[in-house]
């Protein structure tokens, strides 16, 4: 494949995957649905403040009825490319994970994004992420101990990972991957530790060609995060984390279209000490369950 071709591949991969991230939305909370009685005054006083939020602006900056049938044409239209779970990741997700975890004095999380799927095969402490025989990347060893806040070492841990191959593309949403390609469950050794073998991700570029890319085509913005591993560290007794890892020196991470860099999260790649590419240390502390 050209370079050229390549790309225009990925593209076209990636326009799934926005649509992909709705189905799989909603075939998840369906399966979770939870008979919660409605909170008619927390419907009340939230919607209200958003409807204000967005009226103060329609006056303060004059908004004209070009911009505001440009507005719904683009609602549509974000509905129609099934990619409201994108728009809400990258834009809003970041503040709600903040309120979420606030009170905790364990590691620090961060977005979950439109990509994870729930029960990724088990493997052992030492364990590989399954990937293809010809899987392009940097071979990337990342080992790491999960403790409780007081030090103890969680031998119940379980460390759920998932990232993007050498193209920035996820399995189960781009189209042509293998079904658990670069996701796992990795199951904690008696210590509380892991030692697995994976690839370094690529930077990802959220999908060009839908509403969202239209957006940010329109705005001028960049469509980039930083190349990142997502992960899930629980343990029973313990509140699930949720975090996402960051390599030093990617030009995105000071400006994550999803605004879900943190300096906490970043990692420290070495030089493998066995073998090619890199490994890494990198520590988790759970918060009790409240
Ligand atoms: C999006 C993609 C990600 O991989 C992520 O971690 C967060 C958001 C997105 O395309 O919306
Ligand atoms: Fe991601």
């Amino acid at each position: 494949m050209t370079t050229q071709q390549h790309t225009q591949a990925s593209e076209a991969r990636a326009a799934d995957s926005g649509a992909q991230a709705s189905s799989r939305f909603k075939d998840r909370i369906s399966a979770n649905r939870n008979e919660q009685p409605i909170d008619h005054e927390r419907v009340d006083l939230l919607a209200t403040k958003a409807i204000t939020a967005l009226t103060d602006i329609i006056e303060e900056e004059q908004v004209s009825y070009d911009e505001y049938n440009a507005l719904k044409a683009w609602l549509i239209k974000v509905g129609e490319d099934g990619e409201w779970p994108l728009f809400l990741d990258v834009w809003l997700e970041h503040a709600v994970e903040e309120v979420a975890t606030s009170h905790r004095d364990g590691s620090k999380g961060t977005i979950e994004g439109p990509y994870y799927v729930e029960d990724a095969p088990e493997h052992q402490w030492n364990g590989e992420m399954p990937m293809r025989d010809d899987e392009p990347g940097t071979p990337f060893q990342f080992k790491s101990k999960v403790t409780a806040v007081d030090g103890t070492p969680l031998s119940g841990a379980k460390l759920e990972m998932w990232h993007a191959d050498e193209y920035g593309l996820y399995s189960q949403f781009a189209p042509g991957i293998p079904e658990w390609n670069l996701r796992a469950t990795f199951l904690a050794n008696e210590d509380g530790e892991f030692d697995i073998s994976t690839i370094r991700p690529a930077p990802y570029q959220i999908p060009t060609e839908g509403a969202c890319g239209q957006l940010i085509a329109a705005a001028g913005w960049h469509a980039w995060r930083p190349a990142h591993i997502h992960v899930k560290v629980s343990a029973p007794g313990y509140e699930l984390l949720t975090a996402q890892l960051y390599f030093p020196g990617d030009e995105h991470n000071d400006d994550d279209i999803a605004s879900a860099v943190k300096p906490e999260l970043m990692l420290d790649p070495q030089p493998a000490e066995d073998g090619e590419g890199e490994q890494v240390q990198y520590d988790f502390v759970l918060d009790p369950e409240r």
